[in-house]
């Protein structure tokens, strides 16, 4: 069966106010942390600042064991349907990206087309 999806504006909605569900997201996965947060070694609001957002890099950077992320599938409710933007102070370089311009990508075609043609 294929996995729940969610949108980024229905994580945001779960975010503990007005007695709704705690959810986050690590690596595009969305949890549902909310009966954890008790539990949380670290503390109840080390997840409580990331309800209803990414949590992904304060995941990593915890140093968690791999006991915390079998914790975690427990909590797995599903996926983002969209691609999550990283936040600028979450990226790890500040390079923009570059996309390519209409006529940039037919050239890119077109070269790639030449290079399987010859
Ligand atoms: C939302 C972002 C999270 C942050 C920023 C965070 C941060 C931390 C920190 C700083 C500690 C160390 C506490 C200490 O040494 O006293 C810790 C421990 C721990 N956390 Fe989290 N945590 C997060 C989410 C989670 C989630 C969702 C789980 C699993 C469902 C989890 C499982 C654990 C476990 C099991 C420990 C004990 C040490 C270990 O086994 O790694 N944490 N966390």
């Amino acid at each position: 069966m294929l996995e729940q999806t969610y949108t980024l504006a229905q994580v945001a909605a779960n975010n503990g106010s007005e007695g709704s569900r705690v959810w986050i997201i690590i690596k595009g996965v969305v949890y549902d942390v909310t009966d954890f947060i008790d539990k949380h070694p670290g503390g109840g609001e080390l997840i409580t600042e990331y309800a209803g957002k990414d949590a992904t890099k304060a995941f990593n950077q915890a140093g968690h064991s791999s006991d915390a992320s079998a914790d975690l599938k427990k909590y797995r409710i599903g996926i983002v349907a969209e691609k999550v933007p990283v936040p600028a102070e979450n990226r790890y370089s500040n390079q923009s990206q570059i996309s390519l311009t209409p006529s940039a990508k037919s050239e890119k075609r077109r070269r790639i087309k030449f290079l399987f043609c010859v």
